[in-house]
């Protein structure tokens, strides 16, 4: 029996040329980089700090807000960092990482870590993770990690990490990011 294929898109948004979904052709330039940034702006996130520590104690550190859970079994997380970012490679080499979840009284040491430069610990008092790696006394949540594999994917890459300790703080507000602006989080339901 002849069945008929089924639709991708709605035909609005098909070409009239082989029926290629218009989507597929972000690579040659049809979305608006601007457009792209504003829309994606609108899915809010939180605000972490990518920290490691070197061999000789060198420590880098870097803000995303790409940090996501990924699988509880095995228990894995994963950020994006860009493919120019300085620090990424450092904290490649070391082999590990640690995500410092911001708290909302945490905005100048976002701006700190979001700054291009080699000295960003200057004068900064912290703690560490069990494996040694930079942690913020007043992170809402850290979570020390193996690097387990990196992926390019676009302008960017996808980093895994095999969580090996973690922690929260019992109370504090998560510092976030929306539409291009820092805001604190509003409880709606107990
Ligand atoms: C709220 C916020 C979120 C960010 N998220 C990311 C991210 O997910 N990946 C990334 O590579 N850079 C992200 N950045 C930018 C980097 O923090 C920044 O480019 C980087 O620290 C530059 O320094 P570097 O060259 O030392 O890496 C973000 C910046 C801010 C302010």
């Amino acid at each position: 029996m002849h069945r008929r294929r089924q639709r991708v898109l709605p035909r609005a948004l098909e070409s009239s040329k082989g029926g290629i979904p218009l989507s597929w052709k972000a690579k040659e330039g049809m979305i608006d980089p601007q457009q792209f940034r504003a829309v994606l702006g609108c899915y809010p996130t939180g605000v972490s700090v990518i920290t490691a520590a070197d061999a000789d104690g060198t420590r880098h550190g870097l803000v995303v807000g790409s940090f996501t859970s990924i699988s509880l079994d095995p228990p894995l997380v994963g950020f994006f960092p860009d493919k120019r970012s300085g620090t990424w490679p450092r904290i490649q080499a070391t082999g590990r990482f640690c995500v410092n979840v911001l708290g909302a009284d945490q905005l100048e040491l976002c701006q700190r870590f979001a700054a291009r430069g080699d000295d960003k610990f200057a004068q900064l008092a912290h703690g560490q993770t069990p494996s040694g790696q930079p942690l913020f006394d007043d992170a809402v949540a850290w979570i020390d990690c193996a690097i387990e594999r990196v992926v390019e994917v676009g302008d960017h890459f996808l980093v895994v990490g095999a969580v090996e300790s973690l922690g929260s703080k019992a109370h504090g507000t998560p510092l976030m990011f929306f539409r291009g602006q820092y805001h604190d989080l509003t409880c709606l339901a107990d």
